[in-house]
Protein backbone atom coordinates (compact mmCIF):
# COMPACT_ATOMS: atom_id res chain seq x y z
CA UNK A 1 0.00 0.00 0.00
CA UNK A 2 1.20 3.88 -0.41
CA UNK A 3 1.97 6.00 2.24
CA UNK A 4 5.51 7.56 4.18
CA UNK A 5 6.15 3.78 6.01
CA UNK A 6 7.51 2.01 2.63
CA UNK A 7 7.30 1.94 -1.36
CA UNK A 8 4.18 2.34 -2.77
CA UNK A 9 1.54 4.33 -4.93
CA UNK A 10 2.01 8.37 -4.79
CA UNK A 11 -0.80 8.57 -2.01
CA UNK A 12 -2.71 11.75 -3.79
CA UNK A 13 -5.90 9.92 -3.31
CA UNK A 14 -8.09 7.93 -0.43
CA UNK A 15 -8.13 4.09 -0.99
CA UNK A 16 -10.52 1.34 -0.03
CA UNK A 17 -9.23 -1.54 1.75
CA UNK A 18 -9.94 -4.28 -1.22
CA UNK A 19 -8.05 -5.99 -3.67
CA UNK A 20 -10.18 -6.71 -6.63
CA UNK A 21 -9.23 -9.60 -8.73
CA UNK A 22 -11.41 -10.61 -11.12
CA UNK A 23 -15.35 -8.81 -12.61
CA UNK A 24 -17.91 -9.82 -14.30
CA UNK A 25 -21.48 -8.19 -15.24
CA UNK A 26 -21.87 -5.92 -12.16
CA UNK A 27 -20.44 -7.94 -9.97
CA UNK A 28 -16.66 -7.77 -8.69
CA UNK A 29 -14.81 -10.45 -6.40
CA UNK A 30 -12.01 -9.50 -3.87
CA UNK A 31 -8.77 -11.63 -3.16
CA UNK A 32 -10.62 -13.00 -0.31
CA UNK A 33 -13.24 -14.87 -2.63
CA UNK A 34 -15.80 -12.53 -1.64
CA UNK A 35 -18.48 -10.95 -4.12
CA UNK A 36 -19.30 -6.94 -4.35
CA UNK A 37 -22.29 -5.62 -6.66
CA UNK A 38 -20.34 -2.92 -7.97
CA UNK A 39 -23.55 -0.06 -7.54
CA UNK A 40 -20.82 3.00 -9.02
CA UNK A 41 -19.68 0.69 -12.13
CA UNK A 42 -16.07 1.56 -11.27
CA UNK A 43 -16.44 5.12 -11.71
CA UNK A 44 -18.55 4.90 -14.44
CA UNK A 45 -16.34 2.76 -16.66
CA UNK A 46 -18.61 -0.46 -16.47
CA UNK A 47 -21.46 0.84 -18.30
CA UNK A 48 -21.41 -2.64 -20.36
CA UNK A 49 -20.38 -4.45 -17.35
CA UNK A 50 -16.96 -5.98 -16.50
CA UNK A 51 -15.27 -7.96 -19.12
CA UNK A 52 -17.94 -8.09 -21.49
CA UNK A 53 -17.47 -11.49 -23.26
CA UNK A 54 -17.76 -9.88 -26.91
CA UNK A 55 -15.57 -6.89 -25.76
CA UNK A 56 -12.63 -9.00 -24.18
CA UNK A 57 -12.73 -11.08 -27.58
CA UNK A 58 -12.47 -7.60 -29.66
CA UNK A 59 -9.26 -6.91 -27.53
CA UNK A 60 -7.63 -10.49 -27.47
CA UNK A 61 -8.56 -10.25 -31.20
CA UNK A 62 -6.54 -6.87 -32.03
CA UNK A 63 -3.99 -7.41 -29.37
CA UNK A 64 -2.76 -10.00 -31.30
CA UNK A 65 -2.85 -8.12 -34.55
CA UNK A 66 -1.45 -5.16 -33.45
CA UNK A 67 -1.15 -3.47 -29.80
CA UNK A 68 -0.09 0.19 -30.78
CA UNK A 69 0.33 2.72 -33.98
CA UNK A 70 0.99 6.21 -34.09
CA UNK A 71 -2.07 7.63 -35.10
CA UNK A 72 -0.90 9.24 -37.47
CA UNK A 73 -1.67 6.10 -39.29
CA UNK A 74 -4.85 4.70 -40.53
CA UNK A 75 -6.12 1.40 -38.54
CA UNK A 76 -9.07 -0.39 -39.36
CA UNK A 77 -10.37 -0.53 -35.95
CA UNK A 78 -10.31 3.20 -35.61
CA UNK A 79 -12.22 3.22 -38.79
CA UNK A 80 -14.99 0.55 -37.77
CA UNK A 81 -15.55 2.34 -34.44
CA UNK A 82 -15.57 6.04 -35.58
CA UNK A 83 -18.34 4.65 -38.18
CA UNK A 84 -20.63 2.91 -35.40
CA UNK A 85 -20.08 6.60 -32.80
CA UNK A 86 -20.95 8.70 -35.87
CA UNK A 87 -24.16 6.64 -36.25
CA UNK A 88 -25.31 7.73 -32.83
CA UNK A 89 -24.64 11.40 -32.98
CA UNK A 90 -26.70 13.91 -34.87
CA UNK A 91 -25.76 14.94 -38.44
CA UNK A 92 -23.52 18.28 -37.32
CA UNK A 93 -21.14 16.37 -34.83
CA UNK A 94 -19.20 14.82 -37.58
CA UNK A 95 -15.67 14.84 -36.50
CA UNK A 96 -14.36 13.16 -33.54
CA UNK A 97 -10.83 13.62 -31.56
CA UNK A 98 -9.33 10.33 -29.70
CA UNK A 99 -7.45 10.97 -26.73
CA UNK A 100 -6.59 7.98 -23.67
CA UNK A 101 -9.69 9.57 -20.54
CA UNK A 102 -11.70 12.05 -19.45
CA UNK A 103 -9.89 15.10 -18.77
CA UNK A 104 -7.94 14.57 -21.90
CA UNK A 105 -11.24 15.44 -23.70
CA UNK A 106 -11.77 18.42 -21.96
CA UNK A 107 -8.44 20.03 -22.76
CA UNK A 108 -8.88 19.23 -26.57
CA UNK A 109 -12.27 20.53 -26.38
CA UNK A 110 -10.93 23.71 -24.25
CA UNK A 111 -7.99 24.46 -26.80
CA UNK A 112 -10.11 23.58 -29.84
CA UNK A 113 -13.04 26.62 -28.91
CA UNK A 114 -10.02 28.96 -27.94
CA UNK A 115 -8.03 28.06 -31.49
CA UNK A 116 -11.35 28.71 -33.38
CA UNK A 117 -12.78 31.37 -31.51
CA UNK A 118 -9.56 33.25 -31.06
CA UNK A 119 -11.14 34.06 -27.56
CA UNK A 120 -9.68 33.33 -23.88
CA UNK A 121 -12.92 33.06 -22.04
CA UNK A 122 -14.34 29.90 -21.11
CA UNK A 123 -17.70 29.91 -18.62
CA UNK A 124 -18.36 26.93 -16.73
CA UNK A 125 -21.25 25.96 -13.51
CA UNK A 126 -20.87 25.55 -10.10
CA UNK A 127 -19.94 22.10 -8.76
CA UNK A 128 -19.01 21.18 -12.41
CA UNK A 129 -16.46 18.22 -12.21
CA UNK A 130 -14.69 18.31 -15.60
CA UNK A 131 -10.87 16.48 -14.78
CA UNK A 132 -8.23 17.35 -12.94
CA UNK A 133 -4.97 18.39 -15.59
CA UNK A 134 -4.69 22.34 -15.57
CA UNK A 135 -7.39 23.36 -18.24
CA UNK A 136 -9.94 20.79 -16.85
CA UNK A 137 -9.03 21.83 -13.41
CA UNK A 138 -9.72 25.23 -13.88
CA UNK A 139 -13.20 24.12 -15.34
CA UNK A 140 -13.74 22.57 -12.31
CA UNK A 141 -15.48 24.13 -9.19
CA UNK A 142 -14.55 22.25 -5.74
CA UNK A 143 -12.52 24.67 -4.38
CA UNK A 144 -10.52 21.50 -2.51
CA UNK A 145 -9.38 19.96 -5.66
CA UNK A 146 -8.12 23.78 -6.86
CA UNK A 147 -6.28 25.15 -4.28
CA UNK A 148 -3.46 23.60 -4.04
CA UNK A 149 -2.27 23.57 -8.00
CA UNK A 150 -2.78 27.80 -8.22
CA UNK A 151 -2.78 29.18 -10.07
CA UNK A 152 -5.01 27.81 -12.63
CA UNK A 153 -5.46 28.29 -16.19
CA UNK A 154 -6.55 32.43 -16.35
CA UNK A 155 -9.90 33.27 -18.76
CA UNK A 156 -12.25 30.18 -16.54
CA UNK A 157 -15.32 31.89 -14.73
CA UNK A 158 -18.54 29.90 -12.94
CA UNK A 159 -22.17 30.69 -12.65
CA UNK A 160 -24.58 28.96 -10.87
CA UNK A 161 -26.12 25.94 -12.35
CA UNK A 162 -29.59 25.98 -13.83
CA UNK A 163 -29.39 29.88 -13.57
CA UNK A 164 -30.34 30.96 -17.11
CA UNK A 165 -30.22 34.92 -16.40
CA UNK A 166 -26.25 34.30 -15.26
CA UNK A 167 -25.20 32.36 -18.09
CA UNK A 168 -26.87 34.99 -20.60
CA UNK A 169 -25.20 37.61 -18.11
CA UNK A 170 -21.45 36.04 -18.47
CA UNK A 171 -21.66 35.23 -22.34
CA UNK A 172 -20.17 38.09 -23.85
CA UNK A 173 -17.80 38.59 -26.82
CA UNK A 174 -14.93 37.33 -25.12
CA UNK A 175 -15.95 34.12 -24.44
CA UNK A 176 -14.73 31.41 -26.36
CA UNK A 177 -16.87 28.44 -24.72
CA UNK A 178 -19.55 27.91 -22.66
CA UNK A 179 -19.00 24.10 -21.19
CA UNK A 180 -21.69 22.18 -19.37
CA UNK A 181 -22.34 18.87 -17.49
CA UNK A 182 -26.00 18.15 -18.82
CA UNK A 183 -26.10 16.04 -15.38
CA UNK A 184 -23.36 17.07 -12.78
CA UNK A 185 -21.84 13.63 -11.50
CA UNK A 186 -19.28 14.26 -9.43
CA UNK A 187 -20.98 17.63 -8.06
CA UNK A 188 -23.59 15.63 -6.63
CA UNK A 189 -26.08 14.80 -9.29
CA UNK A 190 -27.99 17.47 -10.23
CA UNK A 191 -29.92 17.39 -13.66
CA UNK A 192 -29.68 20.30 -15.63
CA UNK A 193 -33.01 22.12 -16.54
CA UNK A 194 -33.80 22.10 -20.64
CA UNK A 195 -34.21 25.69 -20.33
CA UNK A 196 -30.98 26.02 -19.05
CA UNK A 197 -29.13 24.18 -21.89
CA UNK A 198 -31.55 26.06 -24.09
CA UNK A 199 -30.23 29.50 -22.65
CA UNK A 200 -26.71 28.19 -23.10
CA UNK A 201 -27.37 27.18 -26.90
CA UNK A 202 -28.88 30.81 -27.29
CA UNK A 203 -26.12 32.58 -25.57
CA UNK A 204 -23.16 31.08 -27.47
CA UNK A 205 -24.97 31.54 -30.98
CA UNK A 206 -25.77 35.22 -30.01
CA UNK A 207 -22.36 35.89 -29.05
CA UNK A 208 -20.21 33.46 -31.28
CA UNK A 209 -18.96 31.66 -28.36
CA UNK A 210 -18.79 27.55 -28.94
CA UNK A 211 -21.04 25.30 -26.73
CA UNK A 212 -19.63 21.78 -24.77
CA UNK A 213 -21.45 19.50 -23.38
CA UNK A 214 -19.15 16.94 -20.90
CA UNK A 215 -20.86 13.69 -21.08
CA UNK A 216 -17.84 11.85 -19.70
CA UNK A 217 -20.09 10.48 -16.97
CA UNK A 218 -23.81 11.36 -18.16
CA UNK A 219 -23.20 9.89 -21.85
CA UNK A 220 -23.43 6.33 -23.44
CA UNK A 221 -26.91 5.23 -22.09
CA UNK A 222 -26.39 6.05 -18.74
CA UNK A 223 -29.21 8.36 -18.29
CA UNK A 224 -31.78 6.48 -20.30
CA UNK A 225 -30.36 7.91 -23.90
CA UNK A 226 -27.47 7.41 -25.37
CA UNK A 227 -26.57 10.95 -25.03
CA UNK A 228 -27.89 13.30 -22.33
CA UNK A 229 -28.31 16.15 -24.47
CA UNK A 230 -30.99 14.36 -26.12
CA UNK A 231 -33.47 14.81 -22.95
CA UNK A 232 -33.70 18.50 -24.02
CA UNK A 233 -33.10 18.14 -27.54
CA UNK A 234 -30.43 20.91 -27.46
CA UNK A 235 -27.48 20.06 -29.47
CA UNK A 236 -24.01 21.24 -28.76
CA UNK A 237 -20.93 21.92 -30.77
CA UNK A 238 -18.30 20.22 -28.74
CA UNK A 239 -19.53 16.57 -26.90
CA UNK A 240 -16.49 15.02 -24.78
CA UNK A 241 -16.49 11.08 -24.27
CA UNK A 242 -14.46 8.66 -21.87
CA UNK A 243 -15.29 6.46 -19.05
CA UNK A 244 -17.04 3.58 -20.36
CA UNK A 245 -16.71 4.14 -24.09
CA UNK A 246 -14.11 1.75 -24.82
CA UNK A 247 -15.46 -0.87 -22.51
CA UNK A 248 -13.14 -0.28 -19.54
CA UNK A 249 -10.23 0.46 -21.64
CA UNK A 250 -8.75 4.02 -21.24
CA UNK A 251 -10.39 6.60 -23.33
CA UNK A 252 -11.22 10.18 -24.62
CA UNK A 253 -13.14 11.58 -27.20
CA UNK A 254 -13.61 15.19 -28.19
CA UNK A 255 -17.00 14.88 -31.05
CA UNK A 256 -17.52 18.31 -33.16
CA UNK A 257 -18.07 19.86 -36.02
CA UNK A 258 -16.51 20.59 -39.52
CA UNK A 259 -16.92 24.03 -38.89
CA UNK A 260 -14.85 23.99 -35.77
CA UNK A 261 -12.80 21.72 -37.23
CA UNK A 262 -12.25 24.48 -40.13
CA UNK A 263 -11.39 27.42 -38.20
CA UNK A 264 -8.98 25.26 -35.64
CA UNK A 265 -5.05 26.60 -36.23
CA UNK A 266 -2.52 24.72 -34.45
CA UNK A 267 -2.33 21.01 -33.60
CA UNK A 268 -2.70 18.72 -31.41
CA UNK A 269 -1.96 14.88 -30.28
CA UNK A 270 -1.78 12.52 -28.21
CA UNK A 271 0.95 9.55 -28.83
CA UNK A 272 -1.89 6.70 -27.95
CA UNK A 273 -4.83 8.72 -28.92
CA UNK A 274 -6.73 5.86 -30.82
CA UNK A 275 -4.84 2.99 -30.14
CA UNK A 276 -6.41 0.22 -32.00
CA UNK A 277 -6.92 -1.94 -28.98
CA UNK A 278 -8.67 -0.01 -27.34
CA UNK A 279 -10.32 1.23 -30.84
CA UNK A 280 -11.23 -2.57 -31.04
CA UNK A 281 -12.70 -2.43 -27.40
CA UNK A 282 -14.66 1.13 -27.96
CA UNK A 283 -16.29 -0.87 -31.08
CA UNK A 284 -17.84 -3.73 -29.43
CA UNK A 285 -18.63 -1.28 -26.56
CA UNK A 286 -21.01 0.47 -28.95
CA UNK A 287 -22.44 -2.35 -30.39
CA UNK A 288 -23.14 -4.05 -26.91
CA UNK A 289 -24.52 -0.92 -25.56
CA UNK A 290 -27.28 -0.64 -28.93
CA UNK A 291 -27.84 -4.57 -29.41
CA UNK A 292 -28.76 -4.58 -25.36
CA UNK A 293 -30.78 -1.53 -25.48
CA UNK A 294 -29.11 -0.48 -22.39
CA UNK A 295 -30.12 2.98 -22.60
CA UNK A 296 -33.94 1.78 -22.49
CA UNK A 297 -32.64 -0.94 -19.54
CA UNK A 298 -30.96 2.35 -17.86
CA UNK A 299 -34.57 4.37 -17.78
CA UNK A 300 -36.51 1.37 -16.58
CA UNK A 301 -34.11 0.65 -14.14
CA UNK A 302 -33.23 4.11 -13.18
CA UNK A 303 -37.25 5.64 -13.29
CA UNK A 304 -38.39 2.47 -10.67
CA UNK A 305 -35.28 3.33 -8.47
CA UNK A 306 -35.62 6.62 -8.13
CA UNK A 307 -39.40 6.43 -7.25
CA UNK A 308 -38.73 3.29 -4.54
CA UNK A 309 -35.78 5.61 -3.05
CA UNK A 310 -38.22 8.84 -2.99
CA UNK A 311 -40.85 6.77 -1.05
CA UNK A 312 -38.19 5.98 1.90
CA UNK A 313 -39.48 7.35 4.91
CA UNK A 314 -35.59 8.09 6.28
CA UNK A 315 -34.67 11.31 8.59
CA UNK A 316 -31.23 10.82 7.17
CA UNK A 317 -32.19 11.57 3.45
CA UNK A 318 -32.66 15.40 1.99
CA UNK A 319 -33.30 14.81 -1.64
CA UNK A 320 -33.43 11.68 -4.23
CA UNK A 321 -32.27 13.74 -7.58
CA UNK A 322 -31.26 11.91 -10.91
CA UNK A 323 -32.26 10.25 -14.49
CA UNK A 324 -31.87 6.88 -15.41
CA UNK A 325 -29.06 5.14 -13.83
CA UNK A 326 -27.33 8.23 -12.52
CA UNK A 327 -29.43 9.00 -9.28
CA UNK A 328 -27.92 10.89 -5.84
CA UNK A 329 -28.63 10.37 -2.62
CA UNK A 330 -28.55 13.53 -0.60
CA UNK A 331 -27.96 13.26 3.20
CA UNK A 332 -28.47 15.11 5.79
CA UNK A 333 -25.13 14.17 7.17
CA UNK A 334 -21.91 11.77 5.65
CA UNK A 335 -22.56 9.44 3.00
CA UNK A 336 -18.97 8.21 3.99
CA UNK A 337 -20.34 5.97 6.93
CA UNK A 338 -23.12 4.70 5.10
CA UNK A 339 -20.98 3.59 2.31
CA UNK A 340 -18.84 1.72 4.18
CA UNK A 341 -21.92 -0.05 6.26
CA UNK A 342 -23.27 -0.80 2.34
CA UNK A 343 -19.78 -2.32 1.45
CA UNK A 344 -20.01 -4.49 4.49
CA UNK A 345 -23.22 -6.18 2.88
CA UNK A 346 -21.40 -6.35 -0.41
CA UNK A 347 -22.63 -3.03 -2.53
CA UNK A 348 -20.28 -0.87 -3.89
CA UNK A 349 -21.52 2.48 -4.54
CA UNK A 350 -19.69 6.10 -4.49
CA UNK A 351 -20.03 9.32 -2.63
CA UNK A 352 -20.33 12.97 -4.79
CA UNK A 353 -18.98 15.37 -2.37
CA UNK A 354 -19.46 14.83 1.31
CA UNK A 355 -23.40 14.47 1.45
CA UNK A 356 -24.46 12.81 -1.04
CA UNK A 357 -24.30 8.85 -2.40
CA UNK A 358 -23.98 7.98 -5.65
CA UNK A 359 -25.76 5.22 -7.56
CA UNK A 360 -23.76 4.88 -10.67
CA UNK A 361 -24.16 0.32 -11.54
CA UNK A 362 -23.37 -1.27 -14.67
CA UNK A 363 -26.64 -1.06 -17.00
CA UNK A 364 -26.54 -4.54 -17.52
CA UNK A 365 -26.93 -4.86 -13.53
CA UNK A 366 -29.21 -7.98 -12.53
CA UNK A 367 -32.36 -6.41 -11.71
CA UNK A 368 -32.69 -8.70 -8.42
CA UNK A 369 -29.13 -7.35 -7.61
CA UNK A 370 -30.27 -3.58 -7.97
CA UNK A 371 -33.51 -4.01 -6.22
CA UNK A 372 -32.03 -5.96 -3.07
CA UNK A 373 -29.04 -3.30 -3.36
CA UNK A 374 -31.34 -0.40 -3.22
CA UNK A 375 -33.53 -2.20 0.33
CA UNK A 376 -30.07 -2.39 1.44
CA UNK A 377 -29.49 1.58 1.36
CA UNK A 378 -32.93 1.67 2.89
CA UNK A 379 -32.74 -0.22 5.88
CA UNK A 380 -29.14 1.54 6.56
CA UNK A 381 -30.41 4.78 6.12
CA UNK A 382 -33.54 3.63 8.35
CA UNK A 383 -36.50 3.40 6.04
CA UNK A 384 -39.83 2.94 8.06
C1 LIG B 1 -18.08 14.93 -16.26
C2 LIG B 1 -16.65 14.48 -16.15
N1 LIG B 1 -15.72 15.04 -16.93
C3 LIG B 1 -14.44 14.66 -16.88
C4 LIG B 1 -14.01 13.68 -16.00
C5 LIG B 1 -12.56 13.29 -15.95
O1 LIG B 1 -12.37 12.02 -16.48
P1 LIG B 1 -11.01 11.21 -16.19
O2 LIG B 1 -11.01 10.84 -14.76
O3 LIG B 1 -11.08 10.03 -17.13
O4 LIG B 1 -9.89 12.12 -16.55
C6 LIG B 1 -14.94 13.07 -15.16
C7 LIG B 1 -14.51 12.03 -14.19
O5 LIG B 1 -15.21 11.69 -13.27
C8 LIG B 1 -16.30 13.47 -15.24
O6 LIG B 1 -17.24 12.94 -14.43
Amino acid sequence: MSGSAGRGEFASFPRHPLTIVRGSGAHLWADDGRRYVDLGASHGTANMGHAHPRIVAAIAEQAQRLIQLAPSYGAPSRTAFVDRLFDLLPPSLDRVYLSNSGTESVEAAIKFARSATGRPKVVAARRAFHGRTMGSLSATWRPEFRAPFEPLVPGFVHVPFNDAAALEAAVDEQTALVLLEPVQGEGGVHVADPGFLAAARRATERAGALLAFDEVQSGLGRTGRTFAFEHSGVVPDLLTLGKSLAGGLPVGATITTAEVERRFRGSHQSTFGGNPVVMAAADAALAVLVEEHLADRAARLGDRAIGRLRSFQSSELREVRGVGLLIGLELKGRAAPILERLRDRGYLALAAGANVIRLLPPLVIDEADWEVGIDALGELMGDG
